[in-house]
């Protein structure tokens, strides 16, 4: 039987690495782009969870303490569609919870529990002697201490260049917002900003995360 030829040849790209990369690269750019571009205009991702707002000043450099600490090498902050996740950390999230995100923290090791969700779970007092030293609450906690951000003082007058700079991005801050910030941080410590931070943590978008979580839609 002869073989039907269809004037493209696998063999011509499976013996030339040039071709074969080149090749490559075209169709997993284009892949990519087909999942990831309909991202920026989609309604789920684009507007905010019934409930959700800019973070307060307070919050916002709280997030900023998170960040510089790294806390989001140990802890992820997206629970995921799966029922075990759902029984353990709460309504699995949505893309419209982090929307005021810049950068988000969604984060992918889990050598801590996710924290999407902790907001409300522990008291202020919880956290702040966690902080300190997580033995004292959790016996085998391998978390390291953060004993200095009880004493480190907040910078105010930085925040606002944060929040403008957000808002450059289209986090919807307004001038009001922006000069009342400093005033909101007045006497706090960086520990204040990231108890603050954590408390908020999933809250606001429980309720709609719930719903969708009941009705089984994304
Ligand atoms: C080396 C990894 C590691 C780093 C870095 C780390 N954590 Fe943790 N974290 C853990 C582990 C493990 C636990 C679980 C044991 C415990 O509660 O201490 C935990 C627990 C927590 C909990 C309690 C969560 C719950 O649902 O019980 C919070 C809140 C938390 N971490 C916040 C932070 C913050 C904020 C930072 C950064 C300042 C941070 N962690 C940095 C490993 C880490």
């Amino acid at each position: 039987m002869s073989k039907k030829t269809t004037g493209f040849s696998h063999k011509l790209i499976e013996t030339n690495v040039g071709l074969l990369i080149i090749l490559s690269i075209l169709v997993i750019s284009f892949a990519g782009l087909v999942q990831i571009v309909p991202l920026f205009f989609q309604h789920s991702t684009t507007v905010p969870t019934a409930g959700v707002q800019p973070y307060e000043p307070l919050n916002l450099i709280g997030r900023d303490v998170y960040i510089r600490e790294g806390c989001v090498g140990c802890h992820s902050q997206q629970i995921r569609m799966l029922s075990s996740e759902v029984l353990r950390y709460g309504p699995y999230s949505l893309a419209g919870e982090s929307t005021y995100d810049y950068p988000f923290l969604w984060g992918s090791k889990r050598t801590g529990p996710d924290l999407a969700r902790v907001g409300q779970r522990y008291s202020d007092d919880w956290h702040r002697v966690h902080l300190r030293n997580p033995r004292d609450v959790v016996k085998e906690s391998n978390m390291p201490a953060y004993p200095w951000l009880q004493r480190n003082r907040i910078d105010q007058e930085n925040v606002q260049d944060r929040m403008r700079a957000l808002r450059k991005v289209g986090v919807p801050y307004t001038d009001e917002q922006i000069q009342k910030a400093p005033e909101q941080l007045k006497g706090k410590t960086e520990e204040d900003a990231l108890v603050a931070y954590l408390q908020g943590l999933g809250v606001a978008g429980r309720e709609a995360a719930a719903k969708a979580v009941s009705e089984g839609a994304l």
